[in-house]
């Protein structure tokens, strides 16, 4: 996935630019570029490398123009070094382009546009968009870009400038996201909402195969067909300082530290007195009522929310549940249909994987239900219905607070299902998830200051792993409500350290994984009270028995758990069993994170990762 950003007015462009692509370098990372419109001159620089390198550079040779358009990148075709950056010049150097997505047939496109004499220099599929609006182009670059998009197959987003068209962009998108920021007497195109945050809060969503052709002063959207279409302003509602780090050290550990009023705010919006209301669903409570079987889908950490919820939805509203990672999902010719509610859970609203899911399960005639932290996002506006988890924008690549705010919204859904299905009001289910932020903060207070107990823990394996040759590894066991929680826990361990770890349910154990027992791996232990806290004790000792060093997650107070003489033991509040992975899963991300931190490693931006795969 990439970020695109495109600037027309007043302002000197290459420095909108620099700006916006720093609000968007959670989309991809590995390269960067401009290109501005300088005396009728179409002037590109670009660097392999953090956007910093572009900075540094534009900073000794500044690019003067008021027209431009910007990308950060994450490499599918090509690796990332200087000429597969983007921008791409077309082969006369007149067209610029920028693209998100992945061109399906840039092999066929590539082809004729050879024969037709074009030269590439990239190993790009996105360049060929470049040669194809150029062999396209008679004078109008929205024509041209139109006529193109006819040619082109897959996903993109992409921005366009003509070196003889000064201040006019053309955007076009399918299945890859694209807004336009609304300023005064400037306007903004971009992939996302904090590109233009700095400069204006209205935006509109451009919908699949819309074409924009802005100017400082108009902005005109045209259909497929080519028709002029009337486009919802819409008010972002947040603010870009919650896109900012505020004192914090990484944006990972901002948001770890902003879920207890993520929480706060998912139930005061979302409960009124023993009643849950989703304004925004769009699902009747009727439909509701004809469901026979739930499928949740997702990708990774949205997938282990889907996991959790399983547990809630089968307890509370006695509906079957099965959960589905994306790509699984889409490929297996699923049985759903019209009594099926899919339910599909993504932060970003745009991962390739899960917008196919949703695709496939509404061809077979299934209800689907989005749950997404992206207002406005694809998968938001395809779905039948949509419930926004609200957590504000979630810059780290490691999700924390969307996960937590899923979890939430997922816990509330599975009450809303219910009373749809006529249970009767449960005003301790009500009670109890009140309680969630209250313990979320207890706990996170904990952990305010920098030198706290899990920092230290972390600090400890790093020197047991540097003293065994860079060798060691962690297994997470839970059970129950917090199996996912422990595939979840290493999941933020391995893509922030890059240090192997596995999720395991603990009674599985027997079957194989304590095999792995020895003083090499470090292992979690999930171990709050439950139905399955004894078992769990029992596994403890099973490691102990083998040398394995734990890491017992607790409930607070628990003096049996203190004399299995594990090596180091979390506390966390006492909660109602079926809400605890919300305050479980606290410990395991910043564990996650101080390790990370002792590595030294770019917390924020682990290496081959981007914030939302809208590339399969
Ligand atoms: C989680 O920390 C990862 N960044 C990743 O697994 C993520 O959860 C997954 O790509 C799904 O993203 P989505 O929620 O935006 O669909």
């Amino acid at each position: 996935m990439c970020g695109i950003i495109g600037y027309t007015g007043k302002k000197n462009a290459t420095q909108v630019l620099v700006k916006g692509l720093s609000r968007l370098e959670y989309r991809g990372y590995d390269s960067a570029g401009v290109a501005v419109i300088r005396d009728q001159e179409l002037v590109i620089r670009k660097k392999k490398g953090k956007l910093s390198v572009l900075r540094d550079d534009l900073k000794k040779d500044p690019i003067q123009g008021k027209t431009g358009i910007g990308h950060t990148r994450w490499a599918t075709h090509g690796v990332p070094n200087d000429v597969n950056a983007h921008p791409h010049y077309d082969h006369k150097e007149k067209i610029a382009i920028v693209h998100n997505g992945i061109i399906e047939n840039y092999l066929d496109l590539k082809k004729m546009l050879e024969r037709k004499g074009y030269k590439f220099v990239s190993e790009t599929d996105s360049e060929a968009i470049a040669h194809l609006i150029s062999s396209n182009y008679k004078g109008d670059l929205r024509k041209a870009v139109q006529d193109s998009a006819k040619q082109m197959e897959g996903s993109y987003s992409i921005a366009a400038v003509h070196k003889g068209e000064p201040g006019r962009i053309v955007g076009m998108r399918n299945d890859s996201p694209l807004i336009i920021g609304i300023g005064e007497g400037e306007n903004f195109i971009a992939s996302d909402i904090p590109a233009v945050l700095d400069y204006t809060k209205k935006v509109v969503y451009l919908d699949n195969k819309e074409i924009v052709d802005l100017n400082e002063k108009t902005v005109l959207v045209y259909g497929p067909n080519g028709r002029k279409k009337k486009k919802k302003e819409v008010e972002i509602k947040w603010d870009i300082s919650q896109a900012e780090k505020n004192g914090f050290r990484h944006f990972m550990l901002k948001e770890i530290f902003e879920q207890p009023e993520v929480i706060k705010n998912i139930l005061e919006e979302r409960i009124e007195k023993e009643n849950v209301k989703f304004d925004e669903l769009k699902i009747t409570k009727n439909q509701l009522k004809k469901t026979k079987k739930i499928a949740i889908v997702a990708c990774g950490t949205a997938y282990h929310a889907g996991l959790t919820a399983q547990y809630a939805i089968e307890e509370v509203a006695k509906v079957p549940v099965w959960v589905d990672t994306s790509s699984e999902f889409r490929y297996r010719d699923p049985l759903v249909d019209k009594e099926t509610l899919v339910i599909v859970v993504s932060q970003s609203g745009e991962t390739a994987d899960t917008l196919a899911a949703l695709r496939e399960a509404r061809e077979k005639g299934a209800k689907v239900l989005a749950i997404c932290n992206v207002l406005g996002s694809s998968i938001a506006r395809e779905a039948d219905g949509v419930i926004y988890t609200h957590a504000g924008p979630e810059i780290a690549v490691a999700s924390t607070k969307a996960y937590t705010a899923q979890l939430v919204v997922l816990y509330l859904f599975a009450y809303y299902l219910a009373s749809a299905r006529g249970s009767k009001k449960n005003s301790g289910f009500i009670k109890e998830i009140k309680s969630l932020p209250a313990a979320a903060k207890k706990l996170l207070d904990q952990y305010s200051s920098k030198r706290n107990k899990i920092a230290k823990y972390a600090s400890e394996f790093h020197e047991y792993y540097l003293a065994r040759n860079n060798k060691s590894c962690f297994l997470y066991l839970g059970r129950n409500v917090n199996y996912p929680n422990a595939i979840e826990g290493a999941l933020k361990l391995k893509e922030i350290s890059y240090i192997s770890a596995e999720g395991y349910p603990a009674g599985e154990m027997k079957h194989g994984p304590i095999a792995l027992i020895d003083e090499n791996p470090w292992v979690v232990c999930i171990a709050v009270k439950g139905a399955t806290y004894e078992k769990m004790l029992s596994n403890i000792q099973e490691i102990k028995a083998r040398g394995g060093i734990i890491i017992a997650i607790a409930t607070e107070g628990d003096a049996k758990l203190k004399k299995s003489k594990v090596e180091y033991v979390i506390e966390t509040p006492r909660i109602k069993e079926l809400f605890s992975p919300a305050i479980v899963v606290i410990p395991l991300q910043l564990l996650a994170y101080y390790v990370a931190a002792e590595f030294g490693y770019d917390i924020d931006q682990p290496r081959n990762l981007a914030k939302s795969v809208t590339v399969e």
